[in-house]
């Protein structure tokens, strides 16, 4: 009998403690860190990267932002002053807010490019988690649109057709892809030539499209349309947009292949006929 209120104490205390448990074991549970920060920033441009979490101000511990394992910033909250500042990041400079969750990296340079993530902490119970990363890419755009170089402006039907594309100055190095009449072409129609470097680490493309010209290609006005398009990244990511783009379009003027009937070939045969009449009478004068 003296047993049982010791027992009842015991589950008192079991039960006080699930309770304090129970509702920060599911804070910790629900934690939710992201990062939200660009994908991509212009070179020399200001990236804000943001750590928003679901921690309340007076569990909070501590927010932390990497650039891949390297500890970036540190906000401690009980420390005086709570923040690292004499952390030092590669390619920016570092502002951050007061409160720890925003930081700004101001200037950036090609070297800021790379994996970020933050980390939140909280004090009951002692808990961490991390964010996904965010990729963060530092590009300097193109400056112009392409440029579409051929040989001729002029082609008949079955002649190859050759032209270059090639993208303005830009990091990472554009890439170019090539349509007729706005349908993208089959990869094996296109060479793509080793990158030309430039100064500051910009770097253009250049892209051959070898075609063979056929009567499907021209369009009512006699006209074909060759375009090319450079873009930085290469492929569009889901659900996002190109970084940077720019397209250039021209178009070449088609004459149909000569067939037997066509007045082309009668015109060709002529020619030929009065040619050797030429010839003959060329003859004549010389052999008498
Ligand atoms: C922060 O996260 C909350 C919930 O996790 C979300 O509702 C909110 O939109 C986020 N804030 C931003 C700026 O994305
Ligand atoms: C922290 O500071 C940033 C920038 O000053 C502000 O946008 C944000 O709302 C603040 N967050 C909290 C939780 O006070
Ligand atoms: C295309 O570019 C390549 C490499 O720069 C060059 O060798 C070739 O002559 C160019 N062709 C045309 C049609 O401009």
């Amino acid at each position: 009998m003296q047993q049982r209120p010791a027992a009842d104490h015991w589950r008192k205390i079991l039960l006080v403690y699930i309770l304090q448990l129970f509702p920060y074991t599911t804070l910790a549970e629900h934690m939710k860190v992201q990062l939200i920060a660009p994908q991509y920033i212009t070179h020399g441009g200001v990236a804000t990267l943001f750590c928003n979490h679901t921690v309340s101000d007076d569990l909070l511990h501590k927010i932390e932002f990497m650039k891949g394992e390297k500890r970036i910033f540190q906000y401690i909250k009980e420390r005086n002053p709570p923040y690292i500042e004499t952390l030092h990041i590669d390619g920016a400079k570092l502002e951050y807010s007061k409160n720890g969750t925003t930081i700004k990296l101001h200037d950036v340079r090609f070297e800021a490019s790379g994996s970020y993530t933050c980390e939140v902490t909280m004090t009951t119970p002692i808990y961490s988690a991390s964010s996904d990363p965010v990729e963060m890419k530092v590009i300097s755009p193109q400056s112009a649109n392409p440029k579409i170089t051929f040989e001729k402006s002029m082609y008949v039907v079955g002649e190859s057709l050759e032209a270059n594309c090639t993208s303005s100055a830009a990091h990472p190095v554009p890439y170019i892809t090539w349509f007729i009449n706005g349908k993208e072409v089959d990869i094996t129609l296109v060479n793509h030539y080793p990158h030309t470097h430039h100064k500051n680490s910009l770097m253009s493309a250049t892209a051959r499209l070898k075609v063979e010209v056929s009567a499907l290609h021209v369009g009512e006005n006699g006209l074909l349309e060759i375009s090319c398009r450079a873009t930085i990244p290469a492929f569009p990511m889901q659900h996002e947009q190109f970084a940077d783009i720019r397209k250039k379009a021209v178009s070449v003027q088609i004459i149909p292949a000569p067939d037997v009937t066509s007045s082309a070939a009668i015109l060709v045969r002529e020619l030929t006929l009065s040619t050797i009449l030429c010839i003959l009478n060329a003859m004549h004068e010389f052999i008498p």
